[in-house]
């Protein structure tokens, strides 16, 4: 008898300087326990790697643009993970979450192409918030990100491990 694991993971990879992504993070993770047949698991960018892509099944990659690119610890996390999982986790569904102060749209495209060399499968476009920050002490202080954005990234969250566990993705 072949042997189907009945739990699949959704890996959730995050950095978060003043608390925006983490919260957008959190509550996708909410949204992806609504399915009580996947296992969540979130991980700061720092401490995941190879390891964490290999035993999960999906990702949502989820950190803020930094000077028009995504933040340093998430590249730092892909350039570390990029070749020893090539060609390992290819079809594999993902999703993209960025907290950003009025733009986002270079940080998610940066992950959208290392997702497309991993041959990735995205799931929906990449969910962009932005705080509106502005000034250096706008920007330095912590962020609280709104009910109906948390919401829509806990949709997400939500589609993301209804489609895992459902063999969709
Ligand atoms: C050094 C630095 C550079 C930033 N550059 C950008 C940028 O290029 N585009 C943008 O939209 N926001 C930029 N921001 C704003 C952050 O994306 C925003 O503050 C976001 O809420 C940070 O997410 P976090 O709360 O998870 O740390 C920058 C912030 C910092 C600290």
């Amino acid at each position: 008898m072949p042997y189907f694991p009945l739990v699949k993971s959704l890996l959730i990879v995050y950095h978060s300087r003043t608390g925006g992504t983490l919260q957008m993070a959190r509550a996708a993770a909410t949204g992806a326990r609504r399915e009580s047949a996947i296992r969540v698991r979130m991980e700061t960018a720092a401490a995941a790697g190879p390891r964490e892509l290999l035993e999960c099944d999906g990702y949502l990659f989820a950190c803020p643009e930094n000077l028009a690119a995504m933040s340093g610890v998430m590249k730092d996390f892909f350039d570390r993970s990029y070749y020893p999982v090539l060609d390992r986790i290819q079809g594999r569904a993902y999703a993209t979450l960025i907290c950003a102060g009025s733009d986002g749209t270079n940080a998610a495209r940066q992950i959208e192409r290392i997702a497309t060399g991993w041959r990735l499968r995205d799931i929906a476009p990449p969910l962009i918030v932005c705080t509106h920050a502005q000034s250096p002490e706008e920007i330095l202080r912590p962020k609280q990100i709104g009910q109906e954005d948390l919401g829509r990234c806990e949709e997400l969250g939500a589609t993301l491990a209804a489609g895992l566990a459902l063999g969709i993705f």
